[in-house]
């Protein structure tokens, strides 16, 4: 196979849901389909949600155990599928962020008992911000759930995105009959079965008595007035708007049941991107180039004490990566050779000697790498969009002893560069602020600075409600601000101006006073 061949058949994307939508069961059975497991319940890697907050050294040796299914990887139909897994527990928000700017499409599970909930809602965001193609799937249909239709415009509502069914379902929770998919024009019989995967029934013409003897007369017509309405409302399915990120085309089924999976996968590898082009400050760089670049947008650390490397994990954004191949670390400006990469096949880390755009390699990592390094043959490129999101967590940080002052500094400095949280420096009295999405954060970074640099710490409580980035055009209107707001502003890592707002009324207020100012809740803007 070229290189182009490689590269056209490879599919990379996250499936995102709130906890308990059934992403972990989606993912399973998406692994059963590949081959790469065998029984159901081989993946476990979310239930760290299931822990209770507080507990985080648990979370944590869960987190361990699932670097190895941060990304799994299998073939299908000869293409390559790379699922990218992202935590489950809210805490870890940033972490599936940064996941999100390494695939190049996504599918977005529901509980169709709940319909759309905040963390759904919240990582719908960053797909609509990056134009990410999504794919939607109501789960749970063997349950009592909410009608369809209303599913539908509650998803478009909410997750403000044009929706087309490509299947849709006979009836819910107890007389669940199936689904017809409507993308291959064909009927889904539903038997509940955990590992069995149902025959689809190849039915052109749903007005043929066909239909009333798989289903019975009233279910029939219910589904044939369905199929009229869906027709009639939404306009049809048309693959350059859902690539655009325009249009989401849904499907139906219960992932428990292993059923509506399937047809879920067929039209996901037909329809779903391969490596698109990605954005680098210098230019827009093309997957099918042949000189391999890629860029760091996860660090995992390893908390284990007696292998205390961490892996840093590589979006390859085009060319062929290759072991032992001569690469350069851009920030650093120097070259680097990698003897044992990594790659995740079916659950399994191994080292590989060869993988392309579209791929993750994993590289062994013992802090040469932050969060959206780049790397490449040579060229200086510096790929964008790893944003960081405003914190919604605030503390100080003091040292708590003096004689571990450079280690302290030392860990905070690491553990940023792995985004683990965020950090500002209050101009106003030069205390150190971290910023975070949960609280967790809080316990990781406290107990690591002790157990890995030997360093203590304690935070201090601080309320505030957004970091925001700020920039104006005009130099005179950006002084006066940050001179009338002296005690809020901060600088972040970059040095850039931060305004600590400590109200959402107080943001309100300075956006309304100050008009010639931009304030960003992104600090990629
Ligand atoms: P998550 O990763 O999105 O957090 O969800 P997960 O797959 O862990 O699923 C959450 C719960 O929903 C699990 O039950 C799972 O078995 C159940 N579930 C997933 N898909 C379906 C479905 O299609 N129908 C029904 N009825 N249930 C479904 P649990 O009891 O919390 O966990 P477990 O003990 O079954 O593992």
């Amino acid at each position: 196979m070229n290189l182009e061949q490689e590269i056209q058949r490879r599919r990379t994307f996250a499936i995102i849901s709130h906890p308990d939508g059934g992403k972990t069961t989606l993912t399973e059975k998406l692994l059963l389909f590949g081959g790469a497991i065998h029984v159901a319940g081989a993946v476990k890697s979310n239930k760290i949600k299931k822990t209770a907050t507080s507990d985080w050294m648990e979370i944590e040796k869960q987190r361990g155990i699932s670097v190895a299914t941060s990304v799994m990887g299998f073939e299908y139909q000869n293409y390559k599928i790379n699922i990218l897994d992202t935590p489950g527990h809210q805490d870890f928000a940033e972490d599936t962020y940064r996941t999100l700017t390494a695939v190049d499409s996504v599918i977005i599970v529901i509980d169709s008992a709940k319909g759309v909930e905040a963390q759904t809602r919240k990582l719908m965001n960053v797909c609509r911000m990056r134009k990410t193609p999504v794919i939607v799937f109501i789960n749970k249909m063997d349950r009592e759930g909410k009608d369809p239709f209303d599913l539908l415009d509650e998803i478009e509502a909410e997750l403000q995105i044009r929706v087309r069914p490509l299947s849709f379902p006979i009836n819910q929770g107890a007389k669940f009959k199936g689904v017809y998919n409507i993308f291959e024009q064909n009927l889904n019989l539903y038997t509940p079965n955990k590992q069995y995967i149902s025959e689809a029934i190849e039915l052109n013409d749903i007005n043929t008595e066909e239909l009333d003897n798989f289903v019975g007369k009233t279910d029939a017509n219910k589904l044939r007035e369905d199929l009229d309405l869906v027709n009639g409302v939404y306009s049809d399915f048309n693959t350059d708007e859902y690539l655009k990120g325009e249009v989401a085309p849904v499907f139906f089924g219960s992932a428990l049941n292993n059923f509506g999976v399937k047809e879920l996968l067929d039209c996901f590898i037909k329809i779903a991107p391969s490596p698109r082009p990605i954005e680098a400050v210098e230019r827009t760089v093309n997957p099918y180039e042949t000189p391999f670049t890629g860029f760091v947008f996860k660090i995992h650390a390893n908390m284990d004490p007696n292998h205390r490397s961490c892996i840093a994990f590589v979006k390859i954004c085009s060319g062929r990566f290759e072991r032992n191949g001569n690469y350069k670390h851009i920030r650093h400006n120097k070259m680097m050779r990698f003897s044992s990469p990594t790659a995740f096949m079916a659950q399994k880390k191994e080292t590989v000697d060869e993988a392309f755009a579209g791929d993750i390699v994993g590289l062994p990592d013992n802090g040469t790498f932050k969060i959206g390094d780049t790397l490449t043959e040579g060229e200086n490129i510096h790929f964008k969009g790893l944003p960081s999101f405003s914190p919604e967590m605030f503390r100080y940080i003091e040292n708590t002893d003096p004689m571990k002052t450079k280690q302290l500094e030392k860990g905070i400095s690491q553990l940023m560069d792995e985004g683990v949280a965020q950090l500002f420096v209050s101009e106003y009295n030069n205390r150190k602020i971290i910023g975070t999405v949960g609280q967790l954060q809080f316990e990781v970074i406290q107990y690591r600075l002790l157990h890995e640099y030997g360093a203590q710490c304690r935070f201090e409580p601080l309320s505030l409600y957004k970091a925001c980035w700020i920039e104006s055009d005009e130099k005179d209107a950006l002084e006066l601000f940050k001179k009338r707001k002296f005690q809020y502003m901060a600088k972040d890592r970059e040095g850039r101006d931060v305004f600590m707002a400590d109200s959402a009324y107080i943001l309100q207020m300075a956006q309304q006073d100050f008009e010639k100012i931009r304030f960003h809740f992104t600090s990629e803007f």
